[in-house]
């Protein structure tokens, strides 16, 4: 069984090593876990693919460490940008982003350097890039010196993991090591931008607002609907493929009154948004006539408390051993809520 290590020195040290052999590690980072490997190293980065079973038209995100001066210039420096194909217009943007969000959960997608490995961005031209905060992730980061190419540990489709325990439950021994870094504290994935001729495009909703993108940018964000790319190959930002973020239990969007409740198992799990769990457990249960086994978001409706639980309540309800879930549809705007929504509606299958 892969071994799930505190990241002490020693076990930083023997994570460092194993990338620089070409090994796959697990990762906390502020957001989910991820899958690393050196993103410079192709054969590393095709091990990722196959122990996630992701398509290779999926491009992966390439982490590094904080820039500490002109952004495109120390990335372009590094090998992951490349730095002289990003216009004028554009890198006062990414200054403005780099500055306010890094180290942290936004990913920018900028033109590809020569030291990020082909199938590390599906032989796109460009690269999605973040500076992640959590300790751990910098403190591996400094220690090997090169990119890390690092999707959500989890299989392709699948619930992402906030925890050490899903992402053995997810990966068992398809990953070398596991790095424990507590609970992430985000909880969703990173938003990714794409800077493209001084237009900002909101390619996924996650752990920065849009509002705060905005605000920071000094720029509209046009948000592209979320399903524009759904279908197309290879999309323009595969994480919206409709289905994602999926449980093996059926998950519906709830919509009341519940129609085909003679249908239902004996046991159906509720995932609330806000409000007391019990409250919530006795009403649905007198809807449907089934045991009803809730997790809640946030009892008081705070959105980033709601993205912190998200993927381990879902986890939860899916180990409950309901034969349906359901999921409240999010009424709240603002804050991560879009992206909350968006998580949501995709681990239902993408219905609207
Ligand atoms: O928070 C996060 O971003 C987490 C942690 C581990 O950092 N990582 C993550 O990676 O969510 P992943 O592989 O699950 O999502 C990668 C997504 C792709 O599905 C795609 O949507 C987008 O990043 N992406 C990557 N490269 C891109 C590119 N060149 N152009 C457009 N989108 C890209
Ligand atoms: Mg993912």
């Amino acid at each position: 069984m892969t071994a799930v290590l505190p990241p002490s020195p020693e076990n930083l040290e023997r994570t460092a090593r194993r990338l620089l052999a070409g090994g796959l590690v697990a990762i906390p980072t502020e957001t989910v876990y991820g899958l690393a490997a050196n993103a410079a190293d192709g054969t590393a980065v095709a091990r990722v693919f196959a122990a996630k079973e992701r398509p290779s038209f999926d491009p992966l995100i390439v982490h590094t460490r904080p820039v500490d001066r002109d952004a495109i210039e120390t990335l372009g420096d590094r090998g992951i940008v490349d730095a002289s194909s990003v216009p004028a217009a554009d890198r006062e943007c990414v200054e403005r982003l780099a500055r306010s969000f890094w180290p942290g959960p936004l990913t920018v997608v900028l033109p590809r350097g020569t030291g990020v490995a082909d199938l590390a961005a599906s032989g796109l031209p460009t690269v999605a890039v973040r500076v992640p905060r959590h300790p751990v992730a910098l403190a591996l980061l400094a220690r090997v010196g090169f990119p890390l190419a690092a999707p959500s540990a989890n299989r392709f489709g699948r619930i992402s993991p906030t925890r050490a325990e899903d992402v053995r439950a997810e990966l068992g021994d398809r990953v070398d090591l596991i790095l424990d870094g507590g609970r992430c504290e985000v909880g969703v994935e990173s938003t990714i931008v794409a800077v493209d001729r001084g237009r900002l495009r909101l390619l996924r909703p996650g752990g920065v607002s849009p509002a705060e993108i905005e605000r920071a940018a000094g720029t509209g964000v046009e948000i592209v609907p979320p399903d524009a790319s759904a279908g197309s190959a290879p999309p323009s930002a595969p994480g919206q493929l409709a289905s994602h973020y999926a449980p093996r239990t059926p998950l519906r969007l709830l919509r009341l009154p519940v129609t085909d409740v003679a249908a239902l198992p004996a046991r159906v799990g509720l995932l609330a948004i806000a409000g007391n769990a019990e409250t919530a457990r006795r009403g649905f249960a007198q809807a449907t006539s089934r045991e009803v086994i809730v997790r809640v978001l946030s009892a008081r409706g705070d959105d980033a408390e709601a993205a912190r639980n998200l993927f381990a309540a879902l986890r939860e309800l899916d180990d409950s051993g309901a034969g349906v879930l359901f999921a409240e549809t999010v009424t709240q705007s603002g804050g991560l809520w879009p992206a909350i929504a968006d998580r949501l509606r995709r681990a239902a299958g993408g219905s609207p």
